[in-house]
């Protein structure tokens, strides 16, 4: 059997260290394919190092571009690339157009496609990974959902429940595997930080950044947060572009209390995450992350496709009104607000070895 794995982003390294040691385990031919989508040494191959990611086969160097160029490079190479490999599965991790655009190319050449983190919907069609979400999910073979509201949604679009897998989530895998490694980071004596009496911060969705309005509603409200605590940020390259874009540097550099840091490796960010008071951020799979390790998560957004972080885990969804992210972030700081979650079902470090039993036994 000849497994061929999809990634490109940041996120999808993260889910696919899990399910490529698993893979090994077992006499399958695999093959690792980058796209390319993220390029930097902190937002690619630091994740490779670390996390142990065998080097990839094939990278197609797609590198950035606007939705049509990255779906249209990425499908035009990876033909070119399955057409010779044959692989006789495809997987493919996420919501990024990595995922869709491999899904996309690999269902036309007649190959199927496993999808890894099926099923998740914020139902706001305005964000591209909802769109990727749908397509994807809607020409998969098999789908592996990490939450039951997953089977929920993909049950009411009309999918076959026997394609449909309640499997737990690979993301969770890794972070297990790594905790206890992270713990032994040095970033908080690199940062000069006390356990809990910091904040951690991530933005990059375009909703937030790519609008100067927008952007400068998040910095008014890091403002009167950092006044209370210290914030670390470590910033993502989209949110970075836009700050010298909308020139906002200087609003940045006169809040004392904000350190920027560039993309930090898993390790580090592990370790600085699971040590901090609070973490504020728009990123999908720090909902997650955030829930498992029990620290309160206020999730910069409108939505969420990830409910169970909020309704088992710890992450609240307080909408973009700046005085409510501002009064709920102030009251957990000084300890009004106390936050208790639990750890949602099959998230035990174990999904990836369910995933790969269940494509085992359906190629039996
Ligand atoms: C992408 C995903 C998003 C995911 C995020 C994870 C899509 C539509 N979006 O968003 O769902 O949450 O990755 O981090 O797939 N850039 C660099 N260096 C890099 C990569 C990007 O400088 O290594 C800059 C480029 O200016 C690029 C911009 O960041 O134009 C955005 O990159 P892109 O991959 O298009 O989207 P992300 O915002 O990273
Ligand atoms: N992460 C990291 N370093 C950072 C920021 C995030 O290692 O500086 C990790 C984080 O722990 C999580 C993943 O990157 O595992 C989330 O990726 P991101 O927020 O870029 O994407 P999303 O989950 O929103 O798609």
């Amino acid at each position: 059997m000849k497994i061929a794995s999809i990634v490109g982003t940041r996120p999808n390294f993260i889910k696919a260290a899990a399910l490529i040691e698993e893979i090994k385990k077992h006499s399958i031919d695999h093959l690792l394919i980058h796209t390319g989508q993220h390029y930097d040494k902190e937002m690619s191959r630091l994740f490779f190092d670390e996390l142990g990611i065998p080097k990839p086969d094939i990278n197609l160097g797609v590198g950035s571009g606007s939705y049509g160029e990255q779906i249209g490079n990425i499908t035009i190479k990876l033909e070119k690339v399955l057409i010779k490999e044959k692989p006789d599965l495809v997987i493919v991790v996420g919501d990024v157009n990595s995922t869709f655009a491999g899904a996309l190319i690999t269902k036309q050449l007649g190959i199927k496609v496993a999808h890894v983190e099926a099923g998740l919907r914020s139902f706001d069609l305005t964000m591209p990974e909802e769109i990727n979400r749908i397509l994807t999910d809607r020409i998969s073979n098999f789908l592996f959902t990490t939450e039951k509201s997953g089977n929920e949604n993909l049950k009411k679009e009309g999918i076959n429940e026997k394609k449909v897998f309640f499997v737990g989530n690979v993301m969770i895998d890794t972070l297990i595997k790594h905790r206890e490694k992270a713990e032994k980071s040095k970033i908080l004596s690199k940062l000069k930080l006390n356990k809990s009496r910091y904040a951690v911060l991530t933005l990059h969705r375009p909703s937030n950044v790519d609008k100067k309005d927008n952007l400068e509603k998040t910095l008014y409200i890091l403002e009167k947060i950092q006044e209370k605590i210290k914030i670390i940020f470590p910033m993502h390259p989209r949110t970075m572009k836009n700050i010298s874009l909308f020139q906002l540097n200087k609003k940045i550099k006169n809040m004392k209390n904000l350190v920027l840091t560039e993309p930090l490796g898993y390790l580090d960010f592990l370790c600085l995450m699971s040590n901090s008071k609070l973490v504020l951020t728009d990123s999908g799979g720090i909902q997650e992350e955030t829930t498992v390790l029990g620290i309160p998560c206020i999730t910069l957004r409108d939505n969420t496709e990830r409910p169970i972080t909020m309704e088992q885990g710890t992450n609240m969804l307080v909408s973009t009104d700046k005085n409510e992210v501002i009064d709920k972030s102030l009251k957990i700081i000084s300890n009004q607000i106390k936050i208790k979650g639990k750890i949602p079902e099959l998230w035990d470090g174990n999904a990836a070895k369910r995933i790969v039993d269940i494509i085992r036994k359906n190629f039996d």
